[in-house]
């Protein structure tokens, strides 16, 4: 079973030619609202890559948080332990350009995850378990959540994004770091140790490194067509982690979760840009991964 501790949003998305600049005021090509969120993308992409996976994060009691439940519930996600609390669900405001993104996040509810709802959501786990976390939720309930969750001998896994400034503590606590290129620069320079038992750093269009115990290997990206990167990232993380848990191929993983992401931005949205896993295994099919 996996857990997913942390972010549920809904994505007010809008498409443009080029950024604004400051003081500028531009006409968008196109608007839309996705259901999204760190922790909520990452748990559909568990769920689509077919295994079994609860969410524990909250939504606040307004529409959005009925959408962004419903949401999960359709994509085959546990919302057990998601609950509703008073004021608003998390909202990311996302301007696409350029083949890239930019978000500004208001957490709303995502700042209300408590030790009780950590603790009632991972009542059940067993050892072997794992639980997946990232940094849309706050700091403290992290720390609390991998505690608890090393007490229950579960396998750790952390995707710290949005990067802020770590403790060694948290650190010490995960056995899977991912992370991308800027978030690997700032533990460098945040002079945190990272050896994890397994580090995985992604690099967009220069593909994936993975270092476990001694052995390090390197995979390629897939050439295509970048409509838009928003999830990329979680796409990776939670079919690696979906794979993994499966199948405890590291390389096989690793493999499986590069052509999910190189999936994922084909496509606009978030959780809908998330590929099955019948999706994938076709793309690595026709492309002799
Ligand atoms: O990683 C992508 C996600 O980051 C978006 O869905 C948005 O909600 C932000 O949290």
């Amino acid at each position: 079973m996996i857990y997913v501790v942390g972010s549920i949003n809904v994505d007010l998305v809008m498409k443009t030619s080029r950024m604004p600049s400051q003081g500028e005021t531009l006409t968008g090509e196109r608007f839309f609202i996705n259901q999204g969120g760190k922790g909520a993308n990452q748990a559909v992409a568990v769920a689509k890559s077919g295994s079994k996976v609860a969410m524990i994060g909250a939504v606040g009691e307004d529409d959005f948080g009925r959408e962004a439940i419903r949401s999960l519930i359709d994509f085959g996600v546990d919302t057990t332990y998601v609950c509703k609390v008073s004021g608003n669900t998390g909202i990311a405001s996302i301007w696409l350009a350029d083949q890239d993104n930019r978000i500004l996040l208001d957490g709303g509810a995502n700042l209300k995850v408590n030790e009780t709802m950590i603790q009632k959501g991972l009542a059940l786990a067993k050892p072997n378990d794992v639980v997946l976390l990232q940094l849309e939720i706050p700091l403290t309930i992290v720390l609390y959540t991998l505690k608890l969750a090393k007490e229950k001998q579960m396998m750790t896994c952390l995707n710290p994004a949005p990067m802020i400034n770590l403790s060694q503590d948290i650190l010490n606590l995960t056995d899977i770091l991912c992370v991308n290129e800027t978030e690997y620069e700032s533990l460098v320079h945040q002079k945190l140790d990272i050896h994890m038992p397994i580090f995985i750093q992604t690099m967009g269009s220069q593909g994936v490194t993975v270092f476990h115990q001694k052995h390090q290997f390197h995979i390629d990206a897939h050439l295509v067509n970048v409509i838009d990167t928003t999830a990329a990232g979680d796409t990776f993380i939670g079919a690696f982690i979906a794979r993994y848990e499966q199948s405890k191929d590291i390389q096989a993983s690793t493999a499986y979760a590069n052509a999910a992401a190189a999936l994922c931005v084909t496509k606009y949205g978030a959780q809908q840009s998330i590929p099955t896993k019948q999706d994938v295994v076709t793309f690595m099919e026709v492309n002799h991964d």
